[in-house]
């Protein structure tokens, strides 16, 4: 790839990056394909590389699944930006399988790419796939979820998640009743995507000091009742509590272990309550079995994400706040690192990462708080959703 046309393209993507704000949108579950299917999105339609012509792909996406709307926002982007920007590229969705994950990060090498962008379904069993993928000369950027345990990680591109898990908590703290021994449910993502360990690290920074002097009380949580004491937690630490809390991030899991954990508890555990929800879908859910529960009169639960349909319950009371990560800003970061990297370049970072292998050079996103009251400035005004996907906004 010529260096002319890389600059040309950079210069392409930051203009389209600026553009995607204007057009993003989620697409609906009627369109979502069955859980197993593995989903091609070829948008080497609209090539303007030489190397097009031929059929290869410069530059290939991974992402965990078309399940949640959260991915769905980052495929947008990716192909918003790589697409208009002339990259041939290929996104495709791993549907919640390492396996499948595998075999797209072979499929993609097979069609020549040069710099894969890989958000894994599993951290840990990600390490092989990008071992193989960097055997054959691909670069490779870790998007969002870190892969750990490997070398073979050159890049990661990610939003801010300790300050998402600290304001998760913080807005409980903020938000929960005045008085002492107010009851605190604990949820976290799936043990096996680093994030949900450095969401709860986080989260757990900011709330150990209100469960330590009383103010909250764990409610659905041995293993967190036990370390309750203890301001920083180990790796193994909060493995053991996330054992007992995790969602699996996923939306049904999310309910049936709410609805065991309010028919475990007695009175006093009900009432007005806080409720740390890992992320939107989960947060729904939660939200949900708690807005029946007859002997709960109030709950404050958190989200992350900006789903349109958390945005919702956010207008209408039904969750407390979310986290709006901009998907346009991670998207164009990972964009314009792999034209750095295509260009022969060292891609500019911020920070690094620990992957248990090494110290990952990282760019990094900051995140916003969403509530009610800045629905519109943050979500609307900015350009990343239409306030006619909404009702009752003000
Ligand atoms: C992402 C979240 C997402 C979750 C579930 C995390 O790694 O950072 O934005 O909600 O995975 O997909």
């Amino acid at each position: 790839m010529k260096k002319k046309l890389l600059s040309l393209i950079l210069a392409t993507a930051m203009a389209v990056t600026m553009l995607a704000g204007c057009g993003s949108k989620e697409t609906t579950s009627s369109s979502e394909p069955a859980a197993d299917e593995v989903v091609e999105d070829d948008a080497a339609s609209q090539p303007a590389s030489d190397d097009s012509a031929s059929g290869s792909v410069q530059v290939g996406i991974v992402l965990p699944t078309k399940d949640e709307p959260r991915w769905l926002q980052d495929q947008a982007q990716f192909e918003s930006i790589l697409g208009d920007a002339g990259f041939t590229n290929q996104v495709l969705f791993s549907q919640g399988s390492s396996a499948t994950e595998k075999t797209n990060v072979e499929t993609l090498v097979s069609q020549g790419i040069d710099v894969l962008i890989i958000c894994a379904q599993d951290g840990a069993a990600a390490a092989a796939a990008v071992e193989a993928a960097k055997a054959e000369g691909v670069t490779v950027i870790a998007y969002d979820r870190l892969i750990t345990g490997t070398d073979a990680v050159d890049y990661y591109v990610t939003f801010d998640s300790f300050s998402v898990g600290a304001a998760q908590g913080q807005y409980l703290i903020d938000n929960a009743p005045a008085g002492s021994g107010i009851p605190l449910y604990l949820y976290s993502g799936a043990a096996t995507d680093n994030n949900a360990f450095i969401f709860f690290e986080g989260a757990w920074s900011v709330l150990q000091p209100k469960i330590a002097d009383g103010t909250f009380v764990i409610a659905n949580s041995s293993e967190a009742v036990g370390l309750q004491d203890k301001a920083e937690l180990t790796r193994d630490e909060e493995a053991a509590i996330i054992g007992q809390i995790t969602t699996d991030w996923d939306f049904n899991v999310a309910k049936s272990k709410a609805e065991a954990h309010l028919t475990a508890v007695g009175a006093d555990m009900k009432g007005d309550v806080v409720v740390l929800g890992p992320n939107d879908g989960t947060a729904r859910s939660i939200a949900d079995v708690f807005a029946t529960d007859k002997d709960v009169s109030s709950y404050v639960v958190t989200g992350q994400d900006a789903e349109i349909a958390s945005v919702q319950y956010v207008i209408d009371g039904k969750q407390s706040m979310t986290v709006f990560k901009d998907t346009r800003t991670l998207a164009a970061d990972s964009v314009a690192m792999a034209v750095s990297i295509l260009n022969g370049e060292t891609p500019a970072t911020d920070t690094t990462y620990n992957n248990e292998a090494k110290d990952v050079p990282a760019k990094q996103t900051n995140i916003v708080v969403v509530t009610k009251d800045n629905v519109k400035a943050a979500l609307i005004d900015s350009g990343y959703y239409d306030a006619s996907e909404f009702t009752g906004l003000e």
